[in-house]
């Protein structure tokens, strides 16, 4: 038996590949350190939904209706104040939770635009400000940043979240994946798929781990302290967050396609350069200590390092990490979704029964 299916091939996909041994991503037939920082949001979502939805429109007439689904979307759903009492990403939930099923292209567009725009609603309300309302004639990612703070940002900025969108959109069969194609398998619905795919991702493993990455940061302070800080860590048992992962055995692609997003960012960010190098710093002792702890694990640098950095410099709080790679991940969970309803089957897997049996029932 498998633990956790690892190893296990639960399906055949033309939508990513994840090379673990060589440490390679590619995503629909282009290698994503490819695709971040050249290719928009839109436009790799709009390639991962090929093939899925016969009344898919070329690129401008999908940014367009993406737009207005986020206008939509804001306008229809209940943002109240009592959301603020949950994590983002749990009142993204439920704001997705009130959303009807469907399998059809404007509820996928309805559901990419409302984790986006949901997500930045949640924020402010969070921060004791009311949410703003989106404009469906900027992209994607640049209406995101500007709903989440209530002004535009500059093209690099929106650059890097465009970057990171597609960095993180799909990525194989990762566990919050897996979910949305159980579901999709049962012909639930792309609503309930991405609702478990949300679910699944924001648990501290997956995609819940980089929020703790700032308090590590800040909690070690300078890069003097940072080997007694992971030596006390590990001693205690805990996971550093951002590193290890079940796939790569080498370094995820992914890290250094959000470290250029970053460096690009630093031009206009007086202070990134040195928050850059301090997180280098921190990153370098974690790999020498995990390496001497745990020669015989290949332990690196995954995807959340780099993510915990870019977002915090774009302004994003760490307890909205999660919701904003959902945002991005939303495409994923629904290609996915859709192949899965198209060429899989009901997934169901056996178990084996380690329980009692039954006594003899006297006659
Ligand atoms: C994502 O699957 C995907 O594709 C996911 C993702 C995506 O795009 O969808 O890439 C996104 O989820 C990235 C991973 C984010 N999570 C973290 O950064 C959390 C910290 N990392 C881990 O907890 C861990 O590395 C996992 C969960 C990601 C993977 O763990 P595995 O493959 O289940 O391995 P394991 O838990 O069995 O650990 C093996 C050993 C253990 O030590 P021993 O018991 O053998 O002595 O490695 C150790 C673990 O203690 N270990 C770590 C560690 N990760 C593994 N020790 C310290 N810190 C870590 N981060």
């Amino acid at each position: 038996m498998a633990e956790g299916l690892e190893g296990v091939i639960a399906a055949r996909t033309v939508l990513s590949e994840v090379d673990g041994a060589r440490g390679r991503l590619i995503i629909r037939g282009y290698r994503v350190e490819d695709l971040a920082g050249r290719a928009r949001f839109e436009e790799v979502a709009r390639h991962l939904f090929e093939g899925f939805f016969d009344d898919l429109p070329e690129q401008a007439e999908f940014d367009r209706r993406l737009g207005e689904a986020r206008a939509q979307v804001f306008a229809e759903a209940r943002i109240r104040e009592n959301l603020a009492r949950l994590e983002p990403v749990e009142a993204v939930r439920a704001l997705i939770a009130a959303m009807p099923d469907g399998d059809d292209l404007d509820t996928a567009l309805r559901l990419v635009a409302g984790v986006a725009t949901f997500s930045a609603a949640v924020v402010r309300l969070e921060a004791g400000q009311t949410p703003v309302a989106p404009d469906p004639e900027a992209g994607h990612a640049h209406d995101f940043l500007r709903m989440l703070r209530g002004a535009a940002p500059s093209r690099a900025e929106a650059e890097a979240l465009d970057a990171y969108l597609v960095t993180v959109c799909d990525h194989g069969l990762n566990a919050s994946t897996f979910a949305a194609r159980v579901v999709a398998s049962t012909r639930a619905g792309l609503t309930s798929s991405v609702l478990a795919g949300i679910s699944a991702l924001k648990g501290p493993l997956h995609g819940g781990a980089p929020g703790p990455i700032i308090a590590m940061l800040d909690e070690i302070g300078e890069p003097t302290r940072a080997r007694a800080w992971i030596e006390d860590a590990l001693d205690r048992g805990e996971r550093l967050m951002g590193f290890g992962h079940r796939v790569y055995k080498v370094r995820d692609p992914r890290a250094d396609a959000l470290k250029a997003a970053i460096g690009r960012l630093a031009a206009q960010s007086p202070a990134l350069p040195g928050r850059l190098a301090f997180a280098e710093a921190v990153e370098q002792a974690v790999l020498m200590v995990l390496r001497e702890r745990k020669p015989k694990r290949p332990l690196d640098t995954n995807v959340e390092f780099y993510t915990a950095l870019l977002l915090e410099a774009l302004g994003f709080p760490a307890a909205a990490f999660t919701c904003t790679f959902a945002a991005a991940r939303t495409a994923g969970w629904i290609a996915h979704a859709k192949e899965q309803h198209a060429t899989g089957r009901l997934i169901r897997p056996e178990s084996l029964y380690i329980g009692p049996q039954p006594e003899p029932v006297a006659a």
